[in-house]
């Protein structure tokens, strides 16, 4: 780099030595430093700080690409240690790998099978670098387009086919009073991409003839179909998309619709499985129900829902049509506000909001798996009282309706803003939709370095971490449109998947983010 400005911990690193370079260390060597004993587990991860501290945003790329990213020390026993001490090797990992292979078998595109193996035999290896590998050598391919399955955020997980194709409304039902279902297919009977249980389209609708596209996701509420789709939409008072499409979209209209995505799926296995949601969040937990009700499973299923009254009680029906599918099937619901005609034990099972003790009433086992949607204060009120039960984190699965979960490490958690037009939107340039939150702004590139950046000045939610295009944080689906990096990511995100952070438009774009 030619620089010469550097001081001890310039790297944010705990020790500062003299030899050791990472083409010699092997993950799994001990050295006994002063009286305490370490082992090297994992190359050190670079994320966007080291570039702050560096004066150089490409920093964390550099350091991976570079082959010297660093490593981390287990302490395996406590003890002084100070500057000048000997660092004496006092053993080693039967199979020797060191730090520059470990960090290039799983950041660069090369993730070849045997050093995967030989990976995975290394005891000291961390659990992380270990769960990545393991991934990556049970995705099927370790080709470019299945793009690195070791890195691969859960939510971008189950890449798309991008771009829209035209299907035509064959059926239009009303379901409540604001909602309303509509099926689809495709005009000339061709098979619909096959959809996994809880997933989503995105419709682009053009509510005024020549204005502007808008983009709004809809989860697939019906049984699974590759000759049909279901959505069913919540009308909401001057809501753009449902406004248009209660108005100008009837029988034999024709709609633009995404590939089916998204990763708020059902897992498979023999769990238990509470379907847990509130209002017009009951669409994606429909679909798993009609899923698990198709297969006849054996699986305990709970569905909990919350609706205002029988008025606003989307669904009641055809939940109650297929629960006699289900051995071990069972529904409790509440209604906050009751009419007076609407009937206890029939319509409803109690007048309130769902709680802890509904959960304890109704037997909610600890050890399902609960698939969760909803407006936001309740997604928050179930997810607190899901944990105060002892419900694993990691098996509560949440469907945000609108934006994702974001990731910003060593930012200081601020208020959240309602995603917006940023401060000064271009009136030129391509148009960057972010469809999950309902946001299209204008690429400006004076004003940005990538996508990620104007997602920022939008305050879309955002998942992060080198924001150089090493980590694979930031990958997320392109819905349509292409787009060009700058700089190259170190390896290539899923065909129909782009990193956000090196990415910048090359036309229109739709994100979903
Ligand atoms: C993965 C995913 C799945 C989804 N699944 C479904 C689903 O199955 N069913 C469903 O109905 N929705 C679903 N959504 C939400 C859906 O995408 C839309 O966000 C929602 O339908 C609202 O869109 P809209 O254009 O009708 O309303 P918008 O125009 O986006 O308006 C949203 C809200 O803002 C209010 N508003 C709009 N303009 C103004 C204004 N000028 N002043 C004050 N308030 C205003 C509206 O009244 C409304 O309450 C899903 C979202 C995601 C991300
Ligand atoms: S934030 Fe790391 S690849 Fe984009």
């Amino acid at each position: 780099m030619g620089r010469t400005d550097f001081v001890h911990g310039q790297f944010g690193e705990n020790f500062t030595i003299e030899g050791l370079p990472d083409n010699a260390v092997c993950i799994g060597d001990r050295y006994r430093i002063g009286s305490a004993l370490f082992e090297v587990t994992q190359p050190r991860v670079t994320c966007y700080r080291v570039g702050i501290r560096m004066n150089e945003p490409r920093m964390p790329a550099l350091l991976t690409s570079s082959g010297r990213p660093g490593f981390y020390f287990r302490v395996l026993e406590e003890g002084a240690v100070g500057a000048g001490d000997e660092i004496l090797k006092v053993g080693e990992a039967k199979e020797r790998m060191t730090v520059a292979e470990i960090n290039a078998l799983l950041y660069s595109p090369n993730h070849a099978r045997d050093g995967l193996a030989r990976a995975l035999r290394i005891e000291a290896l961390s659990p992380g670098w270990r769960a990545s590998f393991e991934a990556l050598i049970e995705s099927e391919t370790t080709t470019a387009r299945s793009g690195n399955a070791g890195l691969m955020p859960a939510a971008a997980a189950h890449p798309a086919v991008p771009g829209f194709r035209r299907l035509v409304v064959t059926t239009i039902d009303q379901e409540a009073e604001d909602v309303l279902s509509l099926t689809m297919q495709c005009p000339d009977g061709r098979s619909l991409q096959t959809v996994l249980p809880g997933q989503y389209v995105v419709l682009r609708i053009q509510p005024h003839a020549g204005g502007p596209f808008v983009f709004r996701s809809y989860s697939l509420s019906g049984p699974p179909s590759t000759q049909h789709y279901r959505i069913s939409v919540k009308i909401e008072s001057n809501g753009v998309a449902g406004t248009y499409l209660r108005e100008h979209v009837g029988m034999g209209g024709v709609l633009d619709v995404s590939s089916p995505r998204g990763s708020f799926i059902l897992q498979p296995g023999g769990r238990p499985v509470v379907l847990l949601s509130a209002g017009i969040g009951a669409t994606p937990v429909l679909a798993m129900l009609h899923a698990l009700a198709a297969s006849r499973s054996a699986r305990e299923v709970l569905w909990l829902h919350a609706a205002r009254d029988r008025q606003h009680h989307p669904f009641a029906a055809e939940v109650r049509r297929l629960m006699p599918a289900l051995a071990h099937g069972r529904s409790y619901v509440c209604y906050s506000r009751p009419a007076s005609h609407d009937k206890i034990g029939e319509d409803f099972d109690a007048a309130g909001h769902l709680s802890r003790s509904v959960f304890e009433e109704v037997g909610l086992s600890r050890e399902a798996d609960v698939y969760l949607c909803g407006p936001p204060r309740f997604m928050a009120d179930m997810r607190e009282t899901l944990a105060t039960l002892g419900v694993a984190r990691e098996r509560v699965h949440v469907e945000i309706f609108n934006g994702g979960e974001a990731m910003t490490p060593g930012v200081v958690a601020a208020p959240m803003r309602a995603p917006h037009l940023p401060e000064e939107d271009a009136n030129t340039g391509p148009l960057v939709s972010f469809a999950r939150s309902g946001i299209t702004a204008h690429w400006k590139t004076t004003a940005y370095q990538s996508i990620l950046e104007l997602a920022e000045a939008c305050d879309v939610s955002v998942r992060w971490s080198c924001r150089t295009g090493v980590c694979h944080n930031c990958e997320s689906g392109l819905i349509s449109g292409s787009i060009t990096y700058q700089p190259d990511p170190l390896d290539s995100p899923a065909a129909g998947n782009l990193l956000i952070c090196c990415s910048r438009p090359q036309d229109d774009v739709v994100i979903d983010i």
